[in-house]
């Protein structure tokens, strides 16, 4: 798919004050520094789309962009971000549940998780969560490119038994991917081509 705009539309806290109309959308969650923001602009091929940083904790709100005119990318806060205060963290809780709960355009929720970790209970819980309420997702593995291909080969395995011998019959859709390097770029916006389509 080949992307030829990609606009920012809005930022807030507020899933009601998400953009109306029905285009469909793909949002990313994951613990924060995971990625989220950094593959946002390797998708789209955009240096600074969506605001990335060293440091966790950067984006703090549901941020929509526009691409083709025609669905959206929202870029998510990470969860379990321990340097913000427990109200504040509460409260991004919250609107994050809110979002994936009542945005009706969602479409497929992507859960992130860096391929240099084993499998952790704040995602695989938070995957269970989406699927008990019934919201499609699938997982990006990040960071690929920190791993040599024996240790990436390894920890996917390690990863799909964790979750086959779970709570999960299959494995989720997955996708591998870097953005240093643009790994995994074309099957993820397959991914979302195959979706948009069968929508139509
Ligand atoms: P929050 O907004 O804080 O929740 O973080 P985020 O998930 O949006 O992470 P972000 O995209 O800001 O990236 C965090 C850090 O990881 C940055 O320093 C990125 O440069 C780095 N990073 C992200 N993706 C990759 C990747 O595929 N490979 C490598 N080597 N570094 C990456
Ligand atoms: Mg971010």
């Amino acid at each position: 798919m080949i992307i030829s705009s990609a606009d920012f539309v809005v930022s807030n806290q507020d899933v009601k004050k998400c953009p109306n109309g029905q285009l469909p959308e793909y949002a990313f969650i994951g613990r924060s520094n995971v990625g989220k923001s950094s593959l946002i602009n390797m998708l789209t091929n955009r240096k600074s789309l969506a605001k990335t940083s060293g440091r966790p904790g950067k984006t703090q709100l549901i941020n929509h962009f526009l691409i083709n005119k025609s669905w959206y990318l929202v870029d998510l806060p990470g969860y379990g971000y321990a340097r913000v205060s427990k109200t504040s963290k509460a409260k991004f809780q919250k609107f994050i549940t809110n979002y994936f709960l009542q945005r009706k355009q969602l479409v497929c929720g992507f859960v992130l998780v860096d391929v240099r970790h084993e499998p952790q209970p704040i995602d695989t819980e938070f995957m269970e969560w989406l699927g008990a309420n019934a919201i499609p997702f699938g997982i990006i593995f990040t960071k690929a490119d920190k791993l040599k291909p024996n240790a990436l080969e390894r920890n996917i395995a390690a990863y799909q038994k964790h979750l086959t011998e779970g709570a999960w019959e299959e494995m989720p859709p997955y996708f591998i991917t870097s953005s240093s390097k643009g790994m995994g770029r074309d099957e993820v916006l397959e991914y979302i081509h195959s979706i948009n389509e069968s929508l139509r």
